[in-house]
């Protein structure tokens, strides 16, 4: 973690900036297997999701929502094969979502039979649209359909002293919930459960479909932490998806914003555009000196797993992940990678100090290997780099140019990129075979 420098701040004459930075990772919640899966279009069997459980537990997931057990018969078998299985270490804690209604609540409560601990997520949707168009219900019938949800928990949860419960409410869609509105229902929750500062609820604050600028996003969740009366007793946990592709951003400004927790998947999948991208958000908080309290030192055997077990593929552009991103196809990027690899090593300092590089690919179980590259863009530099770290041969500098041309235009006829045995070849070609 310490070879990484927190963003050096250019400090201006009138004000403090930035204001705030992320300092600690917040509670991550996994919901790969309920969000991630019923956004797939071939969902995992069990087989697959206790693969996937595994996998996540290994990362350093404490929370994961493991499905909808009320939902079908393939999620309430799976709850019962943890359950029953022992498959849940001590230290992590399982969740179940379930809709604000009287029988599927019975039922998720029969799947958590003989459970050591759970989180009962309880939601119902709550915005103006979602009222008029698919309830056809006002806000008072809305707010009954959440007391009587969270009562009913309640004298349940009553039934079996022998798991440990905690509650989570989500307004979903409160991304389109009037805020005052939003408050009102969760504060008639709170009333309810009673939390206390020693056994809070987690109020979940999902954007369900993301509509507006982080900032936007920021401001609704720091109004909400200014206006709830015990705030010492509750949770805030961020849900958020990425219909505009700002979700690991809105994320980010919503825990600034006075967040603490953040539920999302492995490299966002979930519903329509995803759900936020958990490795983005961990690895951007590495990056920046911050541990992020998941293990992502082998990412790429977790892309692996992943794939399988989801039938999906990881974006050749994908923060951290995707193939490309370790690459550099310009020479000038070429050339101060090299230069920045070699001031590391002559300096022997350990602060990762590498141009292009946010992040040292070694930390994430990537190589140097891939990052150069060789097509027409490549400048000298990369040419000479490539001789020399892949075939121990150091080339004068005069020949630097001279290769460099040889290659640039064996790469222009070809049309493509140069892998670095061709590269080898044509230097065998041009100096060693013609004597
Ligand atoms: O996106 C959403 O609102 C959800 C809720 C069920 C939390 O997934
Ligand atoms: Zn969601």
């Amino acid at each position: 973690i310490s070879k990484y420098r927190p963003f050096t701040p250019i400090v201006l004459p009138d004000r403090q900036w930035p204001s705030k930075m992320i300092t600690t990772a917040p509670i991550w919640c996994s919901v790969d297997l309920r969000d991630g899966n019923q956004a797939l279009p071939i969902p995992m069997s069990v087989e697959e999701k206790l693969e996937m459980f595994d996998l996540l537990v290994g990362i350093g997931f404490k929370e994961i929502e493991v499905g909808f057990p009320a939902a079908s018969q393939t999620e309430f078998e799976f709850m019962r094969r943890l359950i029953e299985g022992d498959r849940v270490p001590d230290d992590v804690t399982i969740q179940v979502l379930v809709q604000a209604k009287e029988d599927l609540i019975t039922r998720t409560f029969e799947s958590l039979r003989g459970a050591r601990k759970a989180i009962v997520h309880l939601y119902n949707s709550t915005s103006e649209q979602q009222r008029r168009i698919v309830f056809g219900l006002d806000k008072p019938a809305i707010v009954d359909i959440a007391v009587r949800g969270v009562r009913q928990v309640k004298e349940l949860v009553a039934t079996i002293p022998e798991t440990a419960i905690t509650f989570q409410y989500s307004p979903e869609s409160f991304s389109l919930t009037e805020l005052d509105f939003a408050l009102e229902i969760c504060e008639a929750v709170v009333d309810i459960w009673q939390p206390t500062p020693e056994h809070k609820i987690i109020l979940n604050l999902p954007t369900t479909v993301e509509v507006s600028t982080p900032n936007i996003h920021a401001d609704q969740i720091e109004w909400f932490c200014r206006h709830l009366r015990d705030r010492e007793s509750a949770i805030i946990s961020l849900h958020t998806h990425n219909d505009r592709g700002t979700a690991v951003a809105s994320t980010e400004m919503g825990l600034l914003a006075g967040a603490e927790r953040v539920e999302g998947t492995l490299f966002g999948n979930g519903e329509r555009t995803g759900n936020v991208d958990i490795v983005t958000l961990a690895l951007n908080m590495y990056s920046q000196g911050v541990d992020p309290c998941l293990d992502f030192e082998n990412l790429p055997a977790i892309q692996q797993i992943y794939e399988k077990c989801t039938r999906l593929t990881v974006p050749m552009r994908q923060p951290y992940a995707g193939e490309l991103v370790f690459t550099a196809f310009s020479g000038s990027h070429q050339d101060a990678i090299n230069k920045g690899m070699a001031a590391l090593e002559h300096s022997r300092s350990e602060l990762w100090d590498v141009p292009y590089l946010p992040i040292d690919p070694k930390d994430i179980g990537r190589t140097y290997e891939a990052i150069i590259r060789i097509n027409s863009q490549s400048g000298k530099g990369g040419v000479a780099y490539l001789m020399e770290s892949e075939f121990g041969l150091q080339l004068p500098k005069a020949m630097h140019i001279e290769f460099g041309k040889v290659i640039k235009q064996l790469a222009d006829v070809r049309g493509s990129e140069i892998l670095s045995n061709e590269l080898y070849t044509a230097f065998e070609q041009e100096y060693l075979l013609r004597g």
